[in-house]
């Protein structure tokens, strides 16, 4: 990883903070620094991975119930204790394999975001806090992915399921045709156009990056995957790359990451204390929730207080900046926080990039020795889970509705947003649990006579 602590290079001389109004998010920000380094809660993350074992661990619930796979579908009713307890791990598994995928989106952007702050000078503890986080990522997601790793094998053997549960489908691989190497080339042009005056802040990630003819990461999965198409990300990245203005945007945008991510692990916080304060056993995976949690408000609190207050040290947005701003939030809404319309059944939250990988999933889950299901077996099932009514749909509007009146909290605050932006009108558009079950037999409908043609 590059240093992003070095004495800028490029000193910016058309702007000048304001110190009376710049007074408090410094002091926010150099608190949030200290407490997080002071912390020892990644540490403690890395002790549980290195100890995992699942054999330990299998006996108990990682979550409350309600955070499983399948939960409150026929299925789960009619399943032995200890499938129940396999779906509880499983949902672990795949929630936690998405946020991992978020935080390599994480990763990048902290530093292309820190190279403009580093190149406008001034912020010094908040580089030196995104380098601490950056560094924190790369050991939130080698402990999920390796405490993942385990309880697959455990669970679902070595051949079966080595590459799935990671929430993609095979569009997410990008494609370098003409026409997208056409379609980078432009809009490459029209953001070094319209931010021509930016060179004094452009980050030194990019510029480094640029001179060694690299082309910018593209991350094609977690909330950034979700966000835009490889060619549009790029655009997006040299944006926030090249203006104070947008890089500070882009903490409003993390801010949805964040509170996705709180919306399923302060459920698993409180899990973990109700069990330290009976006296119970906290299997690892719980207490790598907990840490992780505690990790990560620090994270909140850094893209609130840039996403909300920070923007204002630098001068007004241009319209070509505001622009750009409501555009990466419409997405937002669309994309990230409600893609595909409606509500997954079978899952608390959304995880998977695309039903049908969802329902495939499934299928084969059920034809492993922990259900021992034949194909037609399997479909009998998946049919009462995904077309008929269920508590499964009421939970997963539990957690939607939490995170909506955050998200409308957020960015309210934000006045260069458009109003259908600022009062994030699509997020919770129409009956999102009628929405989400129409999708859900329709997916199934498809997913069924692709199975039983042969070619599922
Ligand atoms: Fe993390
Ligand atoms: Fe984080």
């Amino acid at each position: 990883m590059v240093s992003l602590i070095k004495t800028p290079d490029t000193r910016n001389k058309y702007w000048k903070p304001f110190e009376g109004k710049t007074k408090n998010h410094r002091k926010i920000v150099e608190v949030t620094y200290r407490s997080n380094a002071n912390s020892d809660y990644t540490e403690k993350i890395q002790e549980l991975e290195k100890n995992f074992d699942y054999s330990t661990n299998s006996d108990y619930y990682w979550t409350e119930p309600e955070q499983s796979l399948l939960y409150g579908t026929p299925l789960y009713k009619a399943a032995s204790p200890t499938q129940k307890k396999a779906l509880n791990h499983l949902y672990w598994v795949i929630q936690n394999n998405n946020t991992a995928a978020s935080e390599v989106n994480t990763i990048i952007y902290n530093q292309v975001t820190a190279g403009v702050f580093e190149a406008v000078g001034g912020y010094e503890t908040l580089c030196r806090e995104l380098e601490l986080e950056t560094s924190q990522e790369y050991h939130h997601i080698h402990a999920f992915q390796k405490i993942g790793y385990k309880t697959k094998v455990a669970l679902l053997g070595k051949k079966r399921f080595s590459n799935s549960l990671d929430g993609k489908s095979n569009k997410s691989t990008q494609k370098n045709s003409f026409f997208s190497q056409y379609q980078d080339s432009a809009l490459r042009f029209i953001a070094k156009m319209m931010l021509k005056n930016k060179d004094y802040c452009s980050s030194r990630y990019l510029r480094e990056l640029e001179k060694k003819n690299e082309f910018f990461p593209t991350p094609t999965q977690g909330s950034g995957g979700r966000f835009a198409p490889p060619s549009l990300l790029k655009f997006f990245t040299l944006n926030w790359g090249s203006s104070p203005f947008l890089a500070c945007h882009y903490y409003a945008l993390r801010y949805i990451s964040n509170a996705l991510l709180k919306s399923q692990e302060h459920p698993r916080s409180q899990y973990f204390k109700k069990l330290e304060k009976q006296g119970e056993f906290i299997s690892a995976p719980t207490a790598v929730s907990h840490y992780h949690f505690l990790d990560e408000s620090f994270h909140s609190t850094t893209s609130q207080i840039v996403g909300q207050d920070m923007y204002k040290d630098f001068p007004k947005p241009t319209a070509y900046e505001k622009f750009v701003a409501n555009v990466a939030v419409y997405r937002a809404q669309r994309h990230v926080i409600n893609y595909h319309g409606g509500l997954s059944s079978g899952l608390p939250a959304r995880c998977f990039h695309d039903d049908s990988f969802f329902m495939s999933f499934i299928y084969q889950l059920l034809q492993t020795p922990l259900f021992e299901m034949s194909s037609r077996e399997a479909l009998y099932w998946m049919e009462k889970c995904f077309c008929q009514e269920h508590e499964g749909f009421e939970i997963a509007s539990k957690y939607h509705k939490g995170f909506v009146s955050d998200f409308r909290r957020f960015f309210d605050r934000l006045d260069y947003l458009w109003p259908v932006n600022r009062e994030m009108r699509l997020i919770d558009s129409g009956d999102s649990v009628a929405e989400g079950f129409q999708s859900s037999i329709k997916t199934f409908k498809q997913f069924s006579s692709s199975v039983t043609c042969g070619n599922g």
